[in-house]
């Protein structure tokens, strides 16, 4: 899960890294509100999962709550790189003397983590990567022993960080390191971290990826970072129902069971629908194993009320979840969703006890279901019914 920026500072300052939380506002109005009470020059910040926000217009410098206004209602709406701006960050301007570049991140080919550090840098660090690559040091970081004093020192020394924010650069990156590890992130990214006036050392800027595979157990702290209305409300509603979805652009829905069947099912529906008017799967949608009914009516509820959906693909191989149960399964879906039940479904069974799982479907002879015997014939009908 990616954070946006004024939450990414949230876990800096519970780390003691030095930061400025500001207020996060949704209206033009609440910024003007947010800057009187600030007092002085603010800035206005875009929060949106995306980097660039600066070039793209999203960072702008207020000297009156007035100005404030302005840039919040111009700013609000706008989209970026694709997201659209719901929120924005009122926070007091303090123009940075140098901007460096700071990262802690998974380096998984080679087990390890890795920091990433740059005092030539700021926004532009991937320009600076690829004219001076020199400037842009990468250390390695053991996950066994981590980041302690002696270790930042070596980190802030071969940065090159320098005499005046050295010390404040070593308190800095050992914090970094504790929202790094405590947290259970995957990248933890400052850029720009800024020296201020006075040689004072802050991160005007944050990135912080969270591993979904810690947030359950290890933090259900981490749920409240939820934006709701952000996330796509079909992949929403799936993850209430516990169910493996992601969201795509095309027209044919996909079930299937496991990860790998389901990938190359989209992979097998994307070439069948080159022959029909270039139709391309509608989701990723894994059942796991125990398909039983519920789960399946589950998992046709959310694709069905996809409005981009025009047919469905259900693709289970039975194993230890064996095709009379799969079958059973999608007759069941078929009754508990009535009415709306509105698409075509194209079914593909195959695995253990495959006879006796048709014969449930063929007994059914319900009007929206097509048995298909091949993954390939299947995805062409699939296909077919989509572009109909
Ligand atoms: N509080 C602030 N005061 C003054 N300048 C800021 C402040 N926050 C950001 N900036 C400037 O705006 C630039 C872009 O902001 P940043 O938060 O890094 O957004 P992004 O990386 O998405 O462009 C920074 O590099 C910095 O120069
Ligand atoms: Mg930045």
């Amino acid at each position: 899960m990616d954070l946006m920026e004024y939450q990414a500072k949230e876990l800096f300052a519970k780390h003691g890294v030095t930061t400025t939380l500001g207020v996060v506002v949704e209206t033009a109005e609440a910024a003007r509100a947010a800057a009187e009470n600030l007092g002085g020059v603010t800035v206005v910040k875009a929060q949106v999962k995306a980097g660039g926000r600066g070039k793209a217009g999203g960072v702008k410098l207020a000297k009156t709550a007035d100005e404030a206004f302005e840039h919040a209602s111009n700013i609000l709406g706008m989209e970026i790189k694709g997201l659209r701006v719901n929120r924005v960050l009122v926070t007091p301007a303090t123009p940075p003397e140098e901007e460096y570049y700071f990262s802690f991140l998974l380096d998984r080919a080679n087990r390890q983590y890795l920091c990433i550090a740059s005092v030539e840098g700021g926004v532009e660090i991937e320009e600076v990567a690829k004219t001076n690559p020199d400037a842009v040091k990468q250390i390695p970081v053991d996950p066994g022993t981590g980041v302690d004093e002696e270790k930042a020192r070596a980190i802030a020394t071969e940065a090159k960080f320098p005499e005046p924010v050295f010390e404040q650069a070593v308190a800095m990156i050992q914090a970094l390191y504790k929202v790094f590890v405590d947290e259970d992130a995957t990248l933890v990214e400052v850029n720009p971290l800024a020296r201020l006036a006075g040689d004072k050392l802050e991160a005007l800027d944050g990135k912080v990826s969270l591993d979904e595979n810690a947030s359950e157990v290890r933090h259900p702290d981490h749920e409240e970072f939820e934006i709701r209305e952000e996330a796509d409300p079909l992949e929403s509603k799936a993850k209430d129902k516990g169910l493996n979805y992601v969201k795509l652009d095309g027209q044919v829905g996909i079930i299937g069971n496991g990860a790998g069947l389901v990938m190359s099912t989209l992979d097998v529906v994307a070439y069948a629908g080159e022959a029909h008017g270039g139709v391309k799967p509608a989701n990723f949608l894994d059942i796991g194993g125990g398909a039983n009914a519920q789960v399946m009516a589950d998992g046709l509820d959310v694709i069905l009320h996809d409005p981009q959906v025009k047919s469905v693909f259900v693709n289970v191989f039975g194993g230890i979840t064996a095709c009379d149960e799969v079958a059973n399964g999608i007759v069941g879906a078929l009754d508990i969703l009535g009415d709306e039940a509105s698409k075509p479904l194209v079914v593909r069974l195959d695995g253990n006890n495959v006879d006796e799982g048709r014969r449930i479907l063929s007994d059914r002879n319900h009007p929206l279901v097509t048995m298909v015997d091949t993954m390939d014939g299947a995805a062409d009908k699939a296909a077919e019914l989509a572009n109909a």
